[in-house]
């Protein structure tokens, strides 16, 4: 007896085989096609790509567990968030989804504010608007692309899509919809305020689900393209950040995680909703019913040394990488990387921020390159760290994962950067392995989602801080942190520049 965990994730979907223990049993990822850059800091990916990896990744789970589509006893889904899918009443996407790292719509937030009032969108959706969000996406295309936002229907997030495909449900749940700018994140409602303001019909908008609410059963079709059973339920899931925190066991106060994908994410759960006044992590509903959290958010994490490789370091892989790195003496011989490669949300909020190093002379070596970019991007995950514990949330330790965990390297940097013991997990699987926990929730496997993580999630090894290197990088941190105040004045002008 199996349970399902889906990940729409930007390199790829995952599938992931759960038994009835909580035990990761397979793993199964399709990659993606590259995201598409038209322009600097627009990002595009086409859904019915997603929707071939995930028919991919389920059937290529099941042949290498040996098992059959009758053995799956539930579905959860996760995925990357606030892109949008926009659908027609015929039920087909009308153009590729803007994804969350997409930056091209300023003058769209502008609109927001002023037409709603910046106050009043804080009030109403908890959060202030952001260009990776859902909504000003949306008023791009209605803006620039007429036609297109003429046939539109319904506006799905991406894990949400995949949902359409496998039920024919339009349905989301909190903990991703909370990433749209368009619900009332205290109410766990869409915000009929804020829609009434902007003159939006609600009816655009998916049914909200709680994360393990069963939301409809795989159809026919979908059965047949998946190998999976028809009938079998797909339960609401997370966010990639709400699902990843369930399956590193963030689900009381104490204990945040930091998960390195393309993104890095700061996560903390949070027991009633609470803010960062300029609004520089996100408060977000939690995907565990009646609890939120708060997430500082990295735009170009894995993505910075995924831009590495690609460019300056062909076919090389990542292991290589970070054992060339440690090469390198703490702190790079004063090289710094800003990880801005699509501009950056915590805690500058700045869709027009740009990446590079600073300090570079004719000493430095490659070794030096890479170790200050996972240095930059280490330095962006504690500013995150820094402005959740300056909320007032109780940090005792960091739960890390994703990619970025999987380097032993790059995990004594966590912690010598943070200052603090980081733990890894017995299961590293993150945003997949908490869908299915989920799935196992929404069917009664167990009881809720705090006793399904109590039960299964195990810390397994963990770091503390070497002082020498903790102290090195404390100086280090400092001069990071002067540097995008410095710059600050320059990213406009570049970003007007004709690309
Ligand atoms: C979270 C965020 C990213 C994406 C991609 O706010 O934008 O983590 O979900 O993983």
């Amino acid at each position: 007896m199996y349970w399902m965990g889906i990940d729409v994730g930007t390199g790829g979907t995952r599938a992931l085989l759960v038994n009835d223990k909580g035990e990761v049993r397979h793993g199964f990822t399709s990659p993606h096609d590259e995201m598409r850059m038209e322009r600097p800091m627009w990002a595009e990916q086409r859904p019915e790509n997603w929707w071939d990896a995930s028919q991919a990744a389920m059937q290529g789970v099941l042949k290498h567990a040996d098992a059959k589509g009758s053995d799956v006893r539930g579905i959860g889904l996760s995925g990357q968030m606030h892109g949008l899918v926009m659908m027609d009443e015929a039920g087909k996407v009308i153009r590729p989804s803007l994804i969350w790292c997409d930056q091209r719509s300023q003058p769209q937030v502008d609109w927001i504010n002023e037409r709603a009032g910046k106050q009043n969108v804080v009030a109403w959706t908890a959060n202030p608007v952001l260009t990776g969000f859902t909504l000003p996406k949306l008023l791009w295309v209605r803006d620039h692309e007429p036609a297109h936002y003429g046939r539109l229907r319904r506006m799905l997030l991406p894990k949400d899509y995949l949902r359409y495909q496998l039920t024919g449900e339009y349905a989301t749940e909190v903990s991703d919809a909370s990433g749209t700018a368009l619900l009332d994140v205290v109410n766990r409602r869409w915000s009929t305020a804020l829609l009434e303001k902007l003159g939006l019909d609600a009816s655009i908008l998916p049914k909200v689900h709680e994360s393990p609410d069963v939301t409809g059963q795989l159809t026919k079709a979908a059965a047949q393209a998946t190998g999976l059973a028809e009938g079998t339920p797909v339960v609401g899931g997370g966010g990639d950040q709400a699902a990843s925190a369930v399956g590193n066991g963030i689900v009381s106060a104490g204990i945040a995680s930091c998960t390195v994908g393309t993104s890095g994410v700061v996560f903390a759960h949070l027991d009633k909703p609470s803010y960062d006044a300029p609004g520089r992590v996100h408060t977000f509903c939690h995907a565990v019913p009646g609890a939120w959290h708060v997430m500082g958010v990295t735009q170009g994490a894995g993505l910075s040394l995924q831009w590495f490789r690609n460019q300056l370091a062909p076919g090389a892989d990542y292991d290589a990488l970070t054992a060339e790195a440690a090469k390198a003496p703490p702190a790079s011989q004063g090289l710094f990387w800003l990880p801005y490669l699509m501009g950056e949300r915590t805690p500058h909020l700045d869709a027009n921020a740009r990446g590079g190093w600073i300090g570079l002379t004719a000493k430095h070596t490659r070794a030096d390159l890479i170790r200050s970019l996972l240095e930059g991007v280490s330095f962006s995950q504690k500013d995150c760290l820094t402005i959740i514990e300056q909320m007032g949330v109780r940090i005792s330790s960091v739960r890390l994962s994703g990619g970025g965990a999987r380097s032993e390297f790059w995990r004594r940097m966590f912690a010598n950067i943070f200052d603090r013991r980081v733990a890894t997990l017995a299961s590293q699987e993150g945003s997949a392995y908490g869908a299915a926990l989920l799935a196992m929730v929404g069917t009664g496997a167990f009881a809720s989602v705090p006793e399904a993580c109590s039960r299964v999630i195990r810390e397994t090894a963990s770091v503390d801080p070497n002082q020498d290197e903790a102290r090195t990088y404390g100086a280090a941190y400092e001069i990071y942190q002067s540097l995008y105040p410095a710059l600050k004045a320059v990213y406009p002008a570049i970003q007007g520049m004709r690309s």
